[in-house]
C-alpha cells in the first residue's frame, strides 16, 4: 500500500490580492506535494483561505463594501492564483464554509468538555495585522515586530484556552522529535522562547461583532480567528470522510507564524486526543530586491503576476525553488530570474533537448529504439540524493544536484560528439540513444519542478510522465517529434 502523504500551505488571509509571499509558499508546497505523488505516495494537498479574522471586517471597511461580498471576491483572486501558478492542490478550503465552522464548533465543545476552556478577563498588545497578542518580551517598544505599528491595548473578558496545561508536555515533544520543527534554527528559537517566557493561557474568543464563527452557547463572542483557522487542516478532511490521511505529514509555513502551529495547534490536538502532524516545516521570507521585507511603504514588492506575465511560468516557478533558498530569507531579483532563464533553463536544459532531438530526426527514424544499445548513463544516484534534500526539506538543494547532472548530460553530448557519426546510423543509434534517455532520466525529475516544461519534453520525446520507474533503459522506444524551443532567451 502506498504511504499517506498529507501536505498543506498556510491559509491566506483574503483582505487584498495575492503577493510573493503567497505565491512562493503555493509552489514550494505543490513541488513537495508532486515529489510525493512522483515516489507514488499517496499524496493530499490542501490549501485556502482565513476569513474569519477581524481584520477582514476592517478592510471591507475601508473598501466601502460587505465583508461577505468583499470577501468572496478577493477569494476567487487567490483560487485564481492557484490555477495561475499551475498549484496541483486536491481542495481549496474557505473558513467561512460550513464544513469548516461545523468541526471548529465541535472542537470548542470538546475543549470545553474537556476543562480546557475558561471565562476570565484578559489585557494584552494586540497586533490586528498579525490578529495576534504580544507579550512585552517579544515587543519590549510595543511595536509589532512583523508590521512595524504600535499594538493596540485590548482589556476584554472572554474565554480562555487553558495552554498552559500542556507547556512541559509540548517542551518536551519538541526536545525529543527533532524532525518535528524544519529548520533546526526555527526548532530552537521556538525552544528558547518557550524556556524563557512564562507562558501565559491564550484568549480564544473575541467579542462578537457580526463576524466570525460563533462561541457554542454564549453568541456574544465569536472564535479566536487563530483558534478556528488552524482547525482547517483537520476540517477539510472531516467534511471530505477523508481523515485517514490525518495527521498531516508537514504543514508549510513562513517563519512568522511558527508559534501557532508549532505551540498551539498541537496543544489543542494533544488535549483532544488527536493526533498531532509530523512535521511543521518553516520556510523563509521572500525579501525586496533590497534586502528588506516587502513592504508597501518601502515600494521594493514584486507582484507575482507580473512576473508570469512577463515570464513562462516554469521559469517563475524555478527561480522561486533554486534561487531562493529553502530554509532561510532571500532576496528577490528579477536579473537573477532573467539569468536563469537564460543560462540554466535556455542554455543547459532546453539546449539539450533541442540539439539531441533535432540531430536524431535529421539522421535517423522518428522511432529510436533501445534494443541492444549499452546503458552508459545512470540516475538512480542522482534520485537518491534528491530524495535525501527534499525529506530535509531542501528543495533547492535536491535542483542543484538535478542541474549538476544536466550539466553532466551536456558533457555527454559533447564528448560522445553524435554529429560525427551522421552518416553511420549504427554507430549513431545508441550515443543517441543514452542521450535521449538521460533527457527523459531528467525531465522526469524535474517534473515536480517544472511541470509544464517536463510535459512538453515527454511529448517531444513520445513518452507518457509519472514515477521514477517508468525509466526503462532500452525498453523505451523514443518516437520523436520536433521540440518547441522551451526557454527563448529574454531580456530583462
Ligand atoms: N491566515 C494566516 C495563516 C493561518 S494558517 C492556519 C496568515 N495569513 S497570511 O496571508 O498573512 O500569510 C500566509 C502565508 O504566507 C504564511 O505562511 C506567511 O508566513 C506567508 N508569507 C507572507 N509573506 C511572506 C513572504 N514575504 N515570503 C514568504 N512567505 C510569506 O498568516
Amino acid at each position: 500500500m502506498p504511504s499517506k502523504f498529507y501536505i498543506t500551505t498556510a491559509i491566506d488571509y483574503p483582505n487584498g490580492t495575492p503577493h510573493m509571499g503567497h505565491a512562493y509558499e503555493k509552489i514550494v508546497t505543490d513541488a513537495y506535494a508532486r515529489w510525493h505523488r512522483f515516489l507514488g505516495d499517496d499524496t493530499y494537498f490542501l490549501t485556502g483561505t482565513d476569513e474569519n479574522g477581524q481584520k477582514l471586517q476592517e478592510s471591507a471597511k475601508a473598501a466601502g463594501k460587505e465583508t461577505q461580498a468583499f470577501v468572496d471576491e478577493n477569494v476567487e483572486v487567490f483560487k485564481n492564483l492557484c490555477k495561475d501558478l499551475n498549484i496541483s492542490n486536491d481542495d481549496f478550503i474557505r473558513t467561512t464554509e460550513e464544513r469548516h465552522s461545523k468541526v471548529a464548533t465541535s472542537f470548542w465543545k470538546k475543549l470545553e468538555e474537556k476543562g480546557d476552556l475558561y471565562f476570565g478577563k484578559y489585557s494584552g498588545h494586540y497586533c490586528i495585522s498579525c490578529e495576534n497578542f504580544y507579550t512585552e518580551l517579544q515587543a519590549p517598544d510595543l511595536i509589532c515586530p512583523h508590521h512595524n505599528k504600535p499594538l493596540e491595548l485590548k482589556e476584554e473578558d472572554g474565554y480562555f484556552f487553558k495552554i498552559t496545561n500542556y507547556k512541559d508536555w509540548i517542551l518536551n515533544y519538541i526536545k525529543t522529535n527533532e524532525k518535528f520543527i524544519v529548520p533546526k534554527r526555527a526548532l530552537n528559537e521556538i525552544v528558547s522562547r518557550l524556556e524563557k517566557e512564562d507562558l501565559r493561557d491564550i484568549a480564544f474568543s473575541r467579542p462578537n461583532n457580526g463576524w466570525g464563527i460563533p462561541v457554542p452557547g454564549n453568541t456574544d463572542f465569536v472564535m479566536y480567528t487563530w483558534c478556528d483557522a488552524l482547525v482547517n487542516y483537520y476540517s477539510a478532511l472531516e467534511a471530505e470522510s477523508k481523515l485517514d490521511y490525518w495527521p498531516a505529514s508537514v504543514h508549510v509555513i513562513g517563519k512568522d507564524i511558527t508559534w501557532f502551529h508549532t505551540i498551539i495547534w498541537p496543544c489543542m490536538l494533544h488535549a483532544l486526543d488527536i493526533a498531532i502532524p509530523k512535521q511543521i516545516y518553516v520556510h523563509g521570507m521572500v525579501l525586496g530586491s533590497d534586502g528588506r521585507k516587502m513592504s508597501k511603504s518601502l515600494d521594493n514588492g514584486v507582484d507575482p503576476y507580473d512576473m508570469i506575465k512577463k515570464y513562462p511560468l516554469d521559469t517563475f516557478r524555478y527561480y522561486i525553488l533554486r534561487g531562493i533558498p529553502a530554509q532561510s530569507d532571500g532576496a528577490f531579483s528579477e536579473e537573477e530570474l532573467v539569468a536563469k532563464h537564460n543560462n540554466e533553463l535556455g542554455n543547459d536544459f532546453g539546449n539539450l533537448i533541442m540539439r539531441v532531438v533535432k540531430l536524431s530526426l535529421k539522421n535517423l527514424p522518428e522511432k529510436v529504439s533501445g534494443e541492444g544499445v549499452e546503458q552508459n548513463v545512470h540516475y538512480e544516484e542522482v534520485f537518491e540524493k534528491m530524495k535525501v534534500h527534499m525529506n530535509n526539506r531542501e528543495h533547492n538543494k535536491a535542483l542543484d544536484v538535478c542541474w549538476e547532472a544536466v550539466n553532466q548530460a551536456n558533457q555527454l553530448v559533447n564528448d560522445t560528439e553524435p554529429w560525427k557519426l551522421k552518416n553511420d546510423p549504427e554507430k549513431l543509434t545508441p550515443v543517441v540513444y543514452n542521450c535521449l534517455y538521460a533527457i527523459h532520466a531528467l525531465s522526469l525529475l524535474l517534473s515536480p519542478f517544472l511541470p509544464a516544461s517536463a510535459t512538453n519534453t515527454f511529448e517531444c520525446l513520445g513518452v507518457e510522465g509519472g514515477g521514477f520507474e517508468t525509466l526503462e533503459f532500452g525498453k523505451t522506444v523514443y518516437d520523436l517529434k520536433t521540440p518547441e524551443a522551451l526557454f527563448p532567451k529574454m531580456e530583462l
